[in-house]
């Protein structure tokens, strides 16, 4: 496991996104496993600056998101697929075809979960699987539970997790109660995993997800069995840590 810590959000943004746009120069049809929310945000800046500088070529890569709020069309502001096309996609020349949110429109769920199985397997996994943590250690939205859930599966988020999405609504009744998510054996078949973690409010959960027992109570702490993995941090979210 290696930590990285940069002074500054942008730094550290910076430094992710470098190791991401490595992996796509290595493998040009790379599948990448990406995640929404405020973390990412920085690096997904940084990797549009590269593909319009032409340092960056998305044309054969193939993304696979973590997670979909339920109930949340592609079109609401709100949901994981429209953050992913206005804050990446529609910016560089990935394939839209290419590109993949679970449906959160879904008329059956369960079914909508099996298909995304299937197009895991069919992609044949990530090369790269990028993600955020929550401050109760939720990776995708694999919430804090008495077991690690293997496959995507619909799932009831914690007030924890609706607290702190509470920001991207304007009322907290607006935010979804379901969420559909990718499992955690998924993400840990990734062959490689890059962590942003920055921020005071990350400090008490990433000194667990680091240093304390592995447990589905804190899911991100199966990372630390993970071959690959990079945690990019900042200053504040490691004041916890020695
Ligand atoms: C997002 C996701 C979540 C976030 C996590 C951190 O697709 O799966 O696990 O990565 O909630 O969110 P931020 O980055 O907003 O602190």
């Amino acid at each position: 496991m290696k930590v990285i810590t940069s002074h500054s959000y942008e730094e550290l943004s910076r430094k992710a996104a470098d190791l991401i746009g490595a992996q796509i120069l290595i493998k040009p049809d790379c599948v990448l496993g990406l995640a929404t929310g405020s973390s990412p945000i920085g690096t997904y800046q940084c990797l549009i600056e590269d593909y319009k500088k032409g340092r960056l070529d998305f044309s054969k890569v193939t993304s696979i998101n973590l997670d979909e709020y339920e109930g949340l069309a592609p079109d609401n502001d709100q949901s994981y697929r429209y953050f992913m096309q206005h804050n990446l996609f529609n910016h560089v020349n990935i394939r839209p075809g290419s590109t993949h949110v679970p449906n959160g429109l879904a008329g059956d769920i369960q079914q909508e979960c099996a298909r995304y199985e299937e197009v895991i397997a069919r992609e044949g996994g990530m090369d790269l699987q990028l993600l955020g943590i929550g401050v109760n250690g939720h990776i995708g939205f694999n919430e804090p539970d008495s077991y690690f859930p293997a496959e995507t599966h619909r799932v009831e988020l914690t007030p924890s997790t609706i607290q702190a999405n509470r920001r991207f609504f304007e009322k907290e009744e607006d935010v979804p109660r379901f969420a559909l998510t990718m499992g955690i054996r998924a993400i840990m078949q990734a062959k490689r995993v890059v962590v942003i973690a920055y921020g005071s409010a990350k400090a008490p959960i990433l000194k667990e997800i680091l240093q304390g027992p592995i447990t589905p109570n804190v899911p991100a702490s199966i990372l630390q069995l993970h071959p690959d993995v990079t945690f990019f941090t900042d200053d504040e979210s490691m004041a916890l840590l020695k």
